[in-house]
């Protein structure tokens, strides 16, 4: 099985990930195989960023024997894979935690905006239907690492599409 997991920059996908790494699971680091294997496609000038290989990381990613492999990254989830975890922020913390992670002001807007219109969410259900949501904006980053695991072991009560709605705080902008 292999497990996208996936969401917004600065939702806690590297965070929860080492915790997992840990406890034992598989974790393919999406950004670290780009670089290490030079999967780029092509470079975006306007964005100022490589466009990655859908392609290539896909072969690189189907010939690895681990089950379940988890991969970890924000395009992860435009991979072939069963299952997509989405990791969630509130767009007003989100925002928060890029800053810290010192991210210019554009870059911020732009990934609040992408958090508040759901758009990796509408994206990973484009191609997948095992599409799952945590909403990681009060809960510590053991406790969204636990609830990675309640998935993987068929627990999807509390983390289908649609638990997480940031449109009452978006009403709190204008
Ligand atoms: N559940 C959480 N609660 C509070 N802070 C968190 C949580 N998860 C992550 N953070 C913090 O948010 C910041 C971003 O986390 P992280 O780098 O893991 O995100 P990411 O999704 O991997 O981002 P990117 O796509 O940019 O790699 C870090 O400073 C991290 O400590
Ligand atoms: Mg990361």
């Amino acid at each position: 099985m292999i497990v996208a997991l996936t969401g917004t920059p600065g939702t806690g996908k590297t965070s929860v990930s080492e915790i997992l790494r840990k406890k034992g699971y598989a974790v393919v680091d999406l950004n670290r195989v780009v670089k290490q294997h030079n999967f780029v496609f092509d470079y975006d000038k306007e964005r100022k960023c490589r466009v990655a290989d859908i392609k290539k990381i896909d072969d690189y990613i189907q010939k690895q024997n681990k089950n379940p492999i988890i991969v970890e990254g924000h395009i992860a989830h435009l991979l072939s894979v069963d299952t997509v975890i989405v990791l969630r922020c509130s767009p007003r913390i989100l925002s928060k935690r890029l800053k810290k992670k010192k991210y210019d002001k554009k870059k911020i807007l732009e990934n609040a905006e992408a958090e508040a219109v759901d758009a990796v969410t509408v994206e990973a259900l484009e191609r997948c239907k095992n599409v799952y949501e945590i909403d990681t904006t009060k809960i510590t980053q053991e406790k969204v690492a636990e609830d990675v695991e309640k998935i993987l072991g068929g627990k999807f009560k509390n983390y289908k599409v649609g638990n997480v709605d940031w449109s009452e705080e978006i009403l709190t902008w204008y």
